[in-house]
């Protein structure tokens, strides 16, 4: 019987790519989320490619009773990879209560359920817990800065909580995995980014402008301290993002020898400027983007990219996918869902 793997927030871009990567590694996903940010018809694109309808549970991780209910109905679960949170940086900034309320009543009933008991535990984190780094690349080691919204807080306390947790209970085996900017879609364009509303971040504001949903981009600064003046990013395909909570998943079933706490880079290594990233998808997709230059955004950080040796070395994974299919496959997504509206 194949081990289960409580995958929460498993129909948003992230947990869905992750499902299958679980799958095709043998494990057996089980899904929670209560659809605030995706949608359930993600599950029939996930049969589509695994060839199974994940089995999934529609309810709200803030939860409690509805936590400690599913978690002790379900024994038989090994790990958990907690993707389930509340993520758009500015909405955050407007809305702070929901954010600390979603992303820390979350993650706290879920640790609460294993009190005692053993659980291997993958967490989603951000490079944005380095805020502007002071040394390029940004290793594990770098001290995290002051959060500069309450999205980013949220990160920095919950790898708090999970460090003092699991110092405090040898039950927990946790790593978090600090993720840079995940883009990009599974190879079958059947499941992908899927922002509701105007979309905050870039690839999918590139995508849907290349499709004639936006009139044009905006490209936040060219006249920042950077090679070509736009703001540079360790961009990283979701798959690879995907594949690193598997190799996780794996490290903690072997036993971690850094200890039941741990934290990962998850990105390429690689900086590419917002220019340069317009440049890469008008390559990948044949299609000349429509795009001016504005003002900075506020909050934003100038350039930042991983040293992903500790994850290359201590995780056994690295990822193999370069700006070429990140482009081509999040273009492949939206001309997918132009032709497929899923909402
Ligand atoms: P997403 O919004 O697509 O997925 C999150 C899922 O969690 C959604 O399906 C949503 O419905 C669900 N959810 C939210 N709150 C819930 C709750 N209380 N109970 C049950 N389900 C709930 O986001 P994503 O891009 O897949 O991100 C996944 C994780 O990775 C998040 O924790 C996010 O903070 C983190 N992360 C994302 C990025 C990025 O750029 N996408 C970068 C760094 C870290
Ligand atoms: C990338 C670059 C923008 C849109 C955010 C969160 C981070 C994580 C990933 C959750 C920047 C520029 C963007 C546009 C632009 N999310 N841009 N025009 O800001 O690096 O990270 O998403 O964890 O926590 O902070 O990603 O995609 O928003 O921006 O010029 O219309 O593209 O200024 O330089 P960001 P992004």
């Amino acid at each position: 019987m194949s081990k289960k793997i409580l995958v929460t927030g498993g129909t948003g871009y992230i947990g869905s790519h992750t499902v299958v990567e679980l799958h095709n590694a043998g494990y057996t996903p089980i899904l929670v989320d209560n659809l605030s940010n995706s949608s359930v018809k993600i599950l029939d694109q996930i049969e589509k490619i695994i060839g199974v309808k994940p089995e999934f549970y529609e309810f709200d991780l803030c939860d409690t009773e509805k936590v400690n209910a599913f978690i002790s109905e379900h024994s038989d679960i090994s790990g958990i990879i907690h993707f389930a949170a509340s993520k758009a940086v500015g909405e955050s900034v407007q809305n702070p209560l929901k954010y600390y309320h979603n992303n820390f009543f979350s993650l706290i009933n879920l640790l609460e359920s294993y009190r005692e008991k053993p659980i291997n535990f993958v967490f989603s984190s951000s490079c944005t817990v380095y805020g502007e780094p002071d040394v390029l690349p940004v290793n594990e080691a770098a001290p995290v800065k002051k959060a500069t919204s309450p999205y980013g807080n949220t990160k920095q306390i919950a790898e708090e909580i999970l460090e003092e947790t699991a110092k405090a209970a040898s039950n927990y085996n946790i790593i978090a995995l600090r993720y840079f900017n995940p883009v990009g879609a599974h190879e079958s364009a059947l499941i992908g980014e899927l922002p509701i509303g105007v979309p905050q971040n870039l690839l999918p504001f590139i995508t849907q402008t290349a499709i004639g949903k936006r009139e044009k981009l905006t490209v936040f600064g060219d006249d920042y301290d950077t090679p070509d003046g736009s703001a540079v990013r360790d961009y990283i395909h979701v798959v690879d993002l995907a594949k690193a909570h598997v190799a996780a998943i794996q490290l903690l079933e072997k036993g971690n020898p850094n200890g039941n706490y741990d934290v990962f880079n998850v990105g390429t290594g690689n900086g590419y400027s917002v220019l340069e990233a317009i440049s890469a998808f008008e390559k990948a997709s044949g299609k000349p983007l429509n795009y001016v230059v504005g003002p900075r955004r506020e909050g934003d950080i100038i350039k930042v990219w991983g040293d992903v040796t500790k994850s290359a070395d201590q995780l056994g994974w690295k990822a193999q996918l370069g700006i070429d299919e990140m482009m081509a496959s999040a273009w492949a997504w939206e001309k997918y869902l132009s032709e497929n509206p899923i909402q």
